[in-house]
């Protein structure tokens, strides 16, 4: 059974972590250079920002990349020893950080910490020419923090620390506008126990919710609920395995990735036809459906505006709810761990998250484990 619930788009007066929106997502990776290279010249990020030897950081290299209002932070470490070089070494790349910007990052730590959030980085103040920034962190899911960003007195090309950095190349952006939602793996019976986080440490709300019957192919399952915040800007579905005759592409997530931690992140296009050409064109791998898929597709969503034929060539799924319609596609994972992948994302009015699409897509991420030998 599904039930939904309109989100709640007005801030509410109690809200008592308002957050402006998504500040960063810092990855953990091996290799920080070759991944920047990745993002920009595959997704079009352009870099902006390095902190490194040469700035005097001693532990790390982290580049800052960055396209309309996502920016991505890429850090590998430079020593054996450390918490990055243990993260990379028993995740392998992988989002380390969500960071999401406040206007108080203090009373974000207090607020959450109060309400049981457990502390990851006290408030803590840097400063360099062009002002300060506050920070502060809690934990989440398996290794992966929330930090609260406060930039509003802050106009540095991205924190202290860092020093802007140019690619002698240029970039060439594929549309990419915003983060739309970051999806959670989480452990066996885990979910519910970080609906109940989400709601009773950072106030948000349970948006919408599917169970094993919406979420299963003959294979495999998963359940999954949407937590939204009071002004709807982020949102963060809650993923669990479900039983079921072979293994759930969330069991393999966790096998991969030794424990919980970010599945997905679905960044929004205002055109998803020209986005998706141009990732393909340079190279990112895409799930593909049948072509049987595209046969009924407009007698099941009605008028789309886009032509059907650019939409099967280049793998594109449509979903209409009572709002309005999205446009969805997802990468193959982008490293070689099966862990981590992107979701493009069109909405036209539709606030929901691709339901009628769930039995094709698994059913295509089931093809690429039984390649891998993992279902
Ligand atoms: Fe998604």
């Amino acid at each position: 059974m599904t039930t939904a619930v309109a989100p709640n788009t007005s801030q509410p007066q109690t809200d008592f972590l308002p957050l402006i929106g998504t500040d960063y997502v810092e990855f953990y990776v091996g290799n920080a250079k070759q991944a920047a290279h990745f993002y920009q010249t595959a997704f079009g990020f352009e870099p902006v920002a390095y902190a490194g030897l040469e700035t005097g950081r001693r532990d790390a290299a982290s580049y800052v990349l960055q396209q309309n209002k996502i920016r991505l932070v890429l850090t590998a470490p430079l020593q054996p020893h450390g918490e990055i070089a243990e993260h990379h070494k028993k995740h392998g790349d992988g989002v380390r950080v969500i960071a999401l910007e406040v206007d108080d990052a203090t009373s974000a730590f207090e607020e959450t910490v109060r309400r049981g959030a457990r502390p990851f980085l006290k408030p803590t103040t840097e400063a360099d020419d062009h002002g300060h920034v506050v920070r502060s962190g809690i934990h989440i899911y398996g290794d992966t923090v929330h930090l609260f960003v406060e930039r509003k007195n802050y106009a540095g090309v991205f924190l202290p620390g860092y020093r802007p950095f140019r690619s002698l190349m240029p970039t060439v952006p594929t549309g990419l506008k915003y983060v739309d939602h970051m999806v959670g793996n989480v452990g066996w019976n885990e979910m519910n126990i970080w609906v109940r986080f989400y709601e009773q440490v950072m106030g948000f709300k349970n948006i919408l919710s599917f169970d094993d019957k919406d979420i299963s192919t003959e294979y495999s399952a998963l359940m999954s609920k949407v937590m939204s915040n009071g002004n709807g800007r982020i949102k963060f579905p809650i993923n669990e395995p479900a039983e079921g005759k072979k293994k759930s592409q969330v069991e393999e997530y966790l096998d991969f990735y030794i424990g919980p931690g970010v599945q997905h992140i679905a960044c929004a296009t205002d055109n998803i036809i020209e986005t998706v050409s141009q990732l393909r064109s340079r190279g990112v791998d895409f799930l593909s459906v049948p072509s049987t898929y595209y046969d009924h597709l407009l007698d099941r969503v009605g008028h789309i505006d886009e032509e059907l034929t650019a939409l099967r060539d280049l793998g594109i799924l449509v979903d209409r709810d009572d709002e309005g319609y999205l446009l969805q596609i997802f990468t193959k994972p982008v490293a070689d761990r099966p862990t981590l992948f992107y979701e493009i994302i069109q909405r036209k009015g539709a606030r929901s998250f691709g339901k009628g699409n769930f039995k094709a897509l698994f059913e295509a991420i089931e093809r690429e484990q039984m390649l891998r030998g993992t279902l």
